[in-house]
Order: C-alpha cells, then structure tokens, then sequence
C-alpha cells in the first residue's frame, strides 16, 4: 500500500513550529484529526458527521466485535460517553459500525479502514486485531478537539491503515525496581492506544528474580530480595535491613498475559543469562562458578557474577525455560546474553575443562552453547529465541533473533547473517536516558535521549540492501529501572516519547513529520490524563538559565520542544495574551519571572517560577554547573530518607568534580559549598579502573577549589568522617588570590568508596 495522507488544513508558523489554526475547510466545529501515529493513509473529504452521546454505536454479531465495542467505549471513558447499543442491524446509518470485511486482501491482521460520511461512521478490519486498531483510531478521532461540548463533529474521511513494523515494543525492566500488576495494566493500556503490540518484560537479573520456577522455591524467597544500598536498606529507628521484594505469582502473570493479549499484546519474558544472574546465584550457589554464597546484588551495573555450565546448571536453566513456555503463549523468549564478561570463566579451571570438555571456542563459544542448548529447547515447546547482540559473538541458531542494543550495527551485521532483528540502540530508544536537561528531571544518565532523537530513528540502516532489510522485524524503546524507584518515574521516562516510538514503528518512513507530529502531540496529553498516566511535565516547560549581567540578570528561556513561551515578570501567571519570548532579557533586580509553554492558545504544562535577586545569582545548584570531564555523569538519587522524598544530584561518578564556568569571583570572601553523602553502588567490571579520584591529604579527604578543573588551587577544607543527621554537611573555604572571573571547580578528594561526597550547592559569599 502507497503511505499517502491529504490533509488541506491552514497552516502559520510560530516560532519554527508548523502551528494549525484552522479546521478542515475553515468550517468551524469540524475537529482537526490528531492521530498517533499518524496512519499510512488518510483522506479528508467534505461534509461531516456528528457524534453526540445518543448516537447509537453498533457491533454486529459474535463476541469479538462486541468485545471491541466494550473497549472503544472504555478507551473514550468519561470524555465521550456512548450509549452502548449492540444491535446487529449497522445498515440504518446515523451511527458507528464496526465490522469485519473478509472481501478486502488487508495488508496485515493489524490493518483497518475508516470512513466517515454524513450517514455515519464505518469501521473494518479483517482480523480482531485490525478492528481493535480501528477502534484505537476513531477514539483518538473524537479526542482530537474539545471535550467539553459532549459531541464531536468528525470530518468526512477514508483511513486505511496497517504498521510498516510487526514488532512494536517496549521493554519495561521488573527486576532493578518492582512494578505492581495494575501499574504494568496501566502501561499496556497506553501502550494498545499507541499501536504498540510488544511488551518485552525483563524478570530476572542480578538485583532481583521475579517469578516462581517450580522445583526451585529460593528463587523467590531469596532471589526475589535485596537490601537496599545506604541508608534506604536500614529501618532509621530500629537499625534493622529492610529488604526490597517482589516477584509476580503465576497467577498474576496469567492476568498481566491476558490483560495484554486483549489489547493485542504479546508479551516477550526475559531470563537473561549467562551473566546478570546474582539473584538466582544467591538463591542457588551451585548455579554459579565459585559456588560460593552471594547476596542479590544492591548496585548497579555490571556484575561479574556467570551461571555455570555444568549439566545440572543447565537442567535448572531448562526448568526455567519451561515455566516460561507455560506462562506465556508468545512465540518469543528473550534469552539476555548481554554484558556477561568472562573473568569468572576464564579464572575457573572447572570452566576451562567444560570448555575443552565440549570442544567449543573459548568462553564465548561455552556462551554461544548454552544458548544452542536453550533454542533446541524452546523450539521443542514452540518459542522462537530471541537475544541481545553479544550473541552474535558465538555460533548461533539460524532461528535466534537480535535485538540490537550497542548502536545499530549488530542489527546489521545479524541482518546481513540472515537473522531477525529487533533494532533498540542505547543511544536513541533507551528511555532510561533523561529526554532533557531540565533541572527537575528524574534520576537517571543524563546523555538525552531527546523525544526528536527518538523520532528521527530509522529502524532501517541504509547498508541493508532491500532483501536484508525485510530481516528488520522492528523496534522497541527500553525502560530499564536502575533509577526508577517509582512507578512515576517509568511514567515519566516512557511518556510522552513511547508517542515518537510509535510512530516510528508504526507510520511508513515518508509520513514521519517531526513538526507536524508535535502539532498532535498536544492532543495526547488529556488524553494520557484521562487514562492515569502522568507523563513527564520536563518536555513541556521551559528550562530557565540566568547570568549576572550589568547590576541586572540576563535570562535565557528553551521550551525543549520548541513549542512557544510566555512569560510575566510581575509576578502574574503567563496567559496567551502574556509576551512571547523570542531572545534572552535583560532584566533589574529583583525581579520575578514566569515562563509557560503554550500551543494553540493554551497551557501544555505548569509555569516555571524564578525569583532573581543579587544573591540568587550568587548561588547555584548542581545541575546548574558542568563537569570536568563528563566520563560517566549519572543523574542519582540520595540513599535515604527511606521513604519520601530523595535529593537528586548530578555526579560524574567517574571524575566527580562541578565547575561554575566564567564565575564572578572579584569581591566574593567564602565560597559555601552544601554536599551530600551516597553510596557509591556501582559494579563496572572492566570499567572501574577509568574512575578519577585526587589523592586526599587528611583522614577524611578534602573539599578542593581550583581556577579550572586542574587549575591553581584556590581554597581546601578538610572533609569531616560523617555528614550531619540529615545526611548533608555545608563547608565554609575561605578564598585566597580569586582571579576576578575564574572558572570555579570543586571537588572532593579521595578515594572514599562505599559512599561518596556529591555536591548540592554552591554559594559565593561576599566580603
Ligand atoms: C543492555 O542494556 N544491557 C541490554
């Protein structure tokens, strides 16, 4: 089918932004379609057909139709209530219909056609899962425009629409951090409104095992626990560990597999192996290579810790992979294979005779035999094995699919070989990549995965020729959960930019339109609202930057979408009618500012208020400075308080040092510095030997300040052994020989693993 879509709408620009301001036609009332993703092919015709909460909605006979209409009723919710009429006569017009037509040759079991004309509203499908889509369509049809009148007057049109990818995905890691089933329900749900038919659903790893295996009950009554890093792992008033549990009951992954197979779903479990296995090793010793008791692990990143390959460690494995063909009807199972670096392996001399034993090649021929062993398995109860690109590095099955995780290029390479490919690269589908630079992002690595570079990602490298490509099955964007303690904060993470993921997956390559996807991006967010989901606010409000200029501050507003921004300086809430803001202002002191991102003449998220005064401007937190040398900069939670809310800070934690760039130093005595205290959770295997600290020069180390990251120094003050009882300490250096404009760098010396000093805020104090 030839992707085609015409729609004649008025069009200004704003701001760079392709802004729509008038319906179809200029005739007032008619909504504007705001569909995501936009569909292969729409055409919008005269005339119009209004929806009101009386027009009878008419699935004719059998279970799955009127299964469909339950659903496109639910999905509209309270924003559009419809009378539910199941008649099964849909011929008398002046109605919705939904259909199966087994005349037409549909694209795919995904595709749908719509028509809307005076008479009514058609919708058809071949399969139950096309229809569903249909459904997902005209319910995003009746929300493109107001809500508040209780009818809809849709325009005349014909859709007919199918997903240029079978695999729409998303993976949401359950392992570093726990979801409850009805979070999980509440992902599936936005997912299905997004044409996303994939859940990837990551259960075990190093810090957790999140399902029972029968026959091995420590799984989860040992591998499902860890006690938390620092002081978020110890009840303040009794001294005690206070484990993190969770594992998912086979009867709830029943419901969660069911719940998403309603909304044509099919989810992928992961058990990843042969590294990323502390949990199972804890609970079993003999699964790993020292068979040496370990604890499920509280830090992130990459443990050493392997499963084993002996015979036994297989059956185990093959027992797992048995309860995972029975608990979930998919065709697929993620067998992992990242990241498992080999020390423990190569160290073992049982390891190395398992090796010679079997005559494979080294320790990643013993890896590419385990995942043989497993694919003969699970082709023998039906799955198809599907793994990270790390497998690619031994002999694999024909049959075993990659998902491409380092870039795009195992995707390639795999393609080329033959093999099915999922494209996910950290560097532009990772959403546990902060989208923005704001300030009051969540924890996680501040690289930006930003909502455009989701968007630009073309699944489909130029270096496959036409027949290669067709291995691409398609994409998915992945949640892992290091940071995110919350349910909130997988929200945020994965919203609004899931949207962008959709449209990649779903809309042909000549549809995707950056500018014109955020004109419909605005319509997702009541729509969001409406189903429970809080999607991340950063995207949607400007980021404030300021600098002391002149007696007075300069202010720099970014909308990070480049939607437009008004602002007051009187105190006020912005309006449309409030100024908009087009370069930096040079504004007195004191002086209140508020900024607000608007689109089509209303709010997209909450004002940003700055008050600016002389000592304001003397102050900066965290993540108003830069870094030295950005080698690993994460974006990290406080440990404690155990429940509540967390400090977040800006650290590299690989050279942890904060520089104020061109700060104005002339006349400042003291420069304060507030710093916290986390502990230093971080397994980096090969990695760790890159980590920068300055050798400390008392008991405790020191808090240093140089002109420059490796500058003269300009003040030290001894580290005390112990923050105060809130967990902070502030430290006064008195200033010596300041150039008048320096860039200020701080730092603290020593090596003081477990924990380490992190840097809220700096303050200049003046003589
Ligand atoms: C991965 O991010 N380790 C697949």
């Amino acid at each position: 089918m030839k992707p085609r879509i015409v729609v004649p709408l008025v069009a200004t620009f704003c701001l760079g932004l392709l802004s729509v301001s008038a319906a179809w036609a200029g005739d007032a009332g008619i909504v504007t379609p705001k569909l995501l993703p936009q569909p292969a092919h729409m055409v919008l015709k005269p005339g119009s057909f209004e929806v009101t909460a009386d027009t009878p909605l008419r699935a004719a006979d059998g279970p799955v139709l009127r299964q469909v209409g339950m659903q496109f009723k639910a999905m509209l919710g309270d924003r559009l209530p419809l009378r539910l009429d199941l008649a099964k006569d849909g011929s008398h017009g002046n109605n919705i219909v939904f259909g199966f037509d087994g005349t037409r040759a549909w694209a795919s079991p995904d595709a749908y056609s719509i028509d809307i004309d005076e008479h009514g509203v058609r919708v058809h499908a071949g399969d139950a899962k096309g229809l569903y889509y249909g459904a997902v369509t005209l319910a995003q049809l009746l929300t493109s425009g107001d809500a508040e009148s209780g009818s809809v007057r849709l325009p005349a049109l014909h859709i007919d629409d199918a997903p240029r990818f079978s695999w729409r995905g998303l993976m949401l890691d359950s392992a570093r951090h726990f979801q409850s089933v009805d979070d999980i329900k509440r992902l599936l749900d936005a997912m299905a409104q997004l044409k996303l038919d994939v859940f990837h659903w990551h259960l075990t790893d190093d810090q957790g095992w999140r399902f029972p295996v029968p026959g091995w009950p420590k799984l989860t009554t040992i591998g499902d626990c860890r006690i938390p890093s620092g002081d978020g792992g110890i009840d303040a008033a009794t001294g005690k560990p206070v484990p993190y549990c969770g594992f998912y009951s086979e009867a709830q992954i029943r419901d969660v597999v069911a719940y998403a197979a309603a909304r044509h779903i099919v989810i992928v479990p992961e058990v990843d192996i042969p590294g990323h296995a502390t949990a199972a090793i804890a609970a079993y010793p003999q699964l790993g290579v020292s068979g040496q008791p370990v604890a499920v692990s509280s830090e992130w990143g990459v443990n050493v810790n392997l499963f084993n390959a002996d015979e036994a460690t297989m059956r185990f494995l093959e027992d797992v992979m048995g309860q995972v063909a029975k608990l979930f009807p998919g065709r697929y199972v993620h067998i992992g294979g990242d990241e498992a670096v080999k020390d423990q392996w190569k160290a073992s001399a049982k390891m190395q005779a398992r090796i010679h034993e079997l005559g494979v090649n080294g320790e990643e021929g013993l890896q590419a035999w385990m995942i043989a062993r497993l694919e003969r398995y699970l082709s023998a109860h039906g799955k198809r094995v599907i793994g990270w690109d790390e497998i690619l590095a031994g002999k694999l099955p024909p049959s075993a699919t990659v998902m491409s995780w380092r870039g795009s290029e195992g995707g390639v390479d795999a393609a080329k070989q033959g093999h099915d490919v999922v494209m996910a690269p950290a560097g532009d589908l990772y959403l546990d990549y902060l989208q923005t630079d704001s300030p009051n992002e969540i924890p996680g690595r501040p690289s930006l995965v930003t909502l455009k570079q989701v968007y630009d990602f073309e699944p489909v490298p130029k270096t496959l020729d036409a027949q290669q490509a067709t291995h691409i099955l398609g994409v998915q964007a992945n949640v892992w959960t290091e940071h995110m303690r919350t349910f909130a904060r997988v929200q945020h993470a994965a919203f609004p930019r899931i949207a962008a993921l959709a449209e990649v997956a779903w809309s042909a390559k000549s549809q995707r339109d950056y500018a014109g996807f955020l004109q419909r991006l605005p319509a997702m967010l009541p729509r969001w609202s409406a189903q429970g989901i809080a999607y991340a606010a950063t995207p949607f409000q400007p980021i404030v930057t300021s600098e002391a200029r002149d007696g007075g501050v300069e202010v720099t507003l970014r909308e990070p979408l480049g939607y437009t921004v008004r602002y007051t300086t009187d105190g006020s809430a912005p309006t449309a009618m409030s100024p908009a803001y087009y370069t930096s202002l040079g504004l007195p002191l004191p002086v209140t500012l508020s900024a607000q991102a608007f689109f089509d003449g209303r709010p997209l998220g909450a004002a940003v208020t700055r008050a600016f005064t002389a000592a304001s401007l003397r102050s900066r937190s965290d993540e108003e400075l830069a870094t030295c040398s950005r080698k690993l900069v994460l974006r990290l939670e406080d440990d404690g308080p155990r429940t509540g809310d967390r400090a977040i800070f800006n650290v590299d934690i690989f050279d942890p040092c904060w520089s104020w760039q061109r700060a104005p130093l002339a006349d400042i005595a003291t420069v304060e510095v507030r710093a916290g205290r986390i502990p230093y959770f971080f397994q980096l295997a090969h990695d760790e030997p890159s980590r920068v600290f300055k050798p400390a020069q008392t008991a405790y180390g020191e808090l240093e300040l140089r002109d420059g990251c490796d500058g003269r120094l300009l003040a030290t003050v001894p580290l005390p052994a112990q923050p105060d009882a809130d967990g902070f300490i502030t430290l006064r250096a008195p200033l010596q020989n300041a150039p008048a404009i320096g860039d200020l760098c701080i730092r603290f010396t020593g090596d003081t693993r477990p924990t380490m000093w992190v840097l809220d805020r700096v303050t200049l104090v003046p003589r």
